[in-house]
């Protein structure tokens, strides 16, 4: 196995708080082993185009608590094609890299996976996104932020809809998973949550609305993951007015502003722990696994199996809001 001197990082797919704090951390802990880290920008599309160049301890100074990335991020269509990995590698050879770190989720994950198996490159993948679905971490760089950031949101939408006795259905992020909404509709007291992996369909969500108002609940705030297998908000919006014409009916869309900002305390430590483990990983002589954490403690998960499988919810949080809802 030849000796690993320099190490290229990048991050790619969607941004989230904490993968600042997680570049820091590779970088430091590599250059404490006395290696190089090459910063590579955009993604696998500033591979492909050589956007590479050394970062250093003051590269990453004051960038803790900073939302977004440093390195940029993109998703890269080349990347997907095998023409577009061998201009990647070509910049690998060129860059003299020994092995490549990839902070991201599934889809930045996948491309590390093929990369590797295809040109026999050493790759260590760090779970960051928001949407919290990659099989084998409890928790992935962001998501603790995203969670805080909508529950704050929600808590103030829950004042209007309170004032006015509206139902709100507030769409959240998540693409396909629905951590985010079941999580956050716990955690900001809401009467529902629709997500991918539970298939509520209306005549549940009527039930909690109707128990809701029987109770003499004047406004429920429902939450909904954007995923196409819900039909987002609006969807179900328009399905209850149908259905409802007595009540005032209401969209609040998220967006992108569930991405942004100040990464949580969580987010900081856990990206910090998993970016050092990244090198200690590559030191043991470990090759192509994700570092995840899993009851506090780290663990490798081979990248061709976090990618492939589906992390389940949790029945028990699913249980819980229905529980708590009433
Ligand atoms: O994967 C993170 C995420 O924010 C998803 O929740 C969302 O579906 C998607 O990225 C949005 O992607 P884009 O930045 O390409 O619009």
């Amino acid at each position: 196995m030849k000796e690993i001197k320099t190490i290229g990082l990048l991050t790619s797919g969607g941004d989230a708080p904490g993968m600042n704090a997680c570049i820091r951390a590779v970088t430091r802990a590599a250059i404490y082993n006395k290696w190089h880290v090459m910063g590579i920008y955009r993604g696998y599309e500033g591979l492909i185009n050589g956007e590479i160049k050394e970062l250093t301890t003051e590269s990453v100074s004051n960038t803790i608590s900073r939302g977004g990335t440093i390195l940029k991020t993109a998703r890269s269509q080349e990347f997907m094609t095998p023409e577009g990995r061998k201009k990647a590698y070509e910049q690998i050879k060129a860059h003299n890299i020994d092995a490549l770190i990839v902070i991201g989720g599934n889809g930045s994950l996948a491309g590390a996976d093929i990369f590797a198996r295809e040109y026999d490159m050493p790759c260590i993948g760090l779970p960051g996104t928001i949407d919290n679905d990659l099989y084998g971490t409890d928790s992935t760089i962001g998501y603790d932020t995203a969670l805080n950031t909508i529950v704050e949101a929600v808590d103030k939408i829950k004042d209007s809809a309170t004032s006015h006795d509206r139902i709100f259905f507030v769409e959240v992020m998540g693409r396909d998973a629905g951590f985010l909404a079941q999580n956050s509709a716990i955690a900001a007291g809401a009467e529902a949550a629709i997500i991918p992996e539970d298939k509520t369909n209306i005549d549940q969500l009527k039930h909690y609305i109707g128990h809701g108002i029987r109770k003499s609940k004047n406004s429920s705030i429902v939450i909904v993951s954007e995923s196409p297998k819900t039909g987002g908000a609006m969807h179900y919006a328009e399905r209850v007015r149908k259905e409802y014409p007595q009540f005032d009916v209401r969209v609040t869309i998220l967006g992108y502003l569930q991405r942004g900002g100040t990464p949580s305390a969580f987010d900081r430590i856990l990206a910090s722990r998993l970016g050092v483990a990244a090198i200690e990983s590559l030191k043991e002589g470990q090759r192509n696994v994700m570092i995840g954490i899993k009851n506090d403690t780290i663990v490798y998960v081979p990248i061709a199996q976090a990618i492939k499988n589906d992390k389940p919810i949790d029945k028990e949080l699913i249980d819980v809001l229905g529980i708590l809802s009433i």
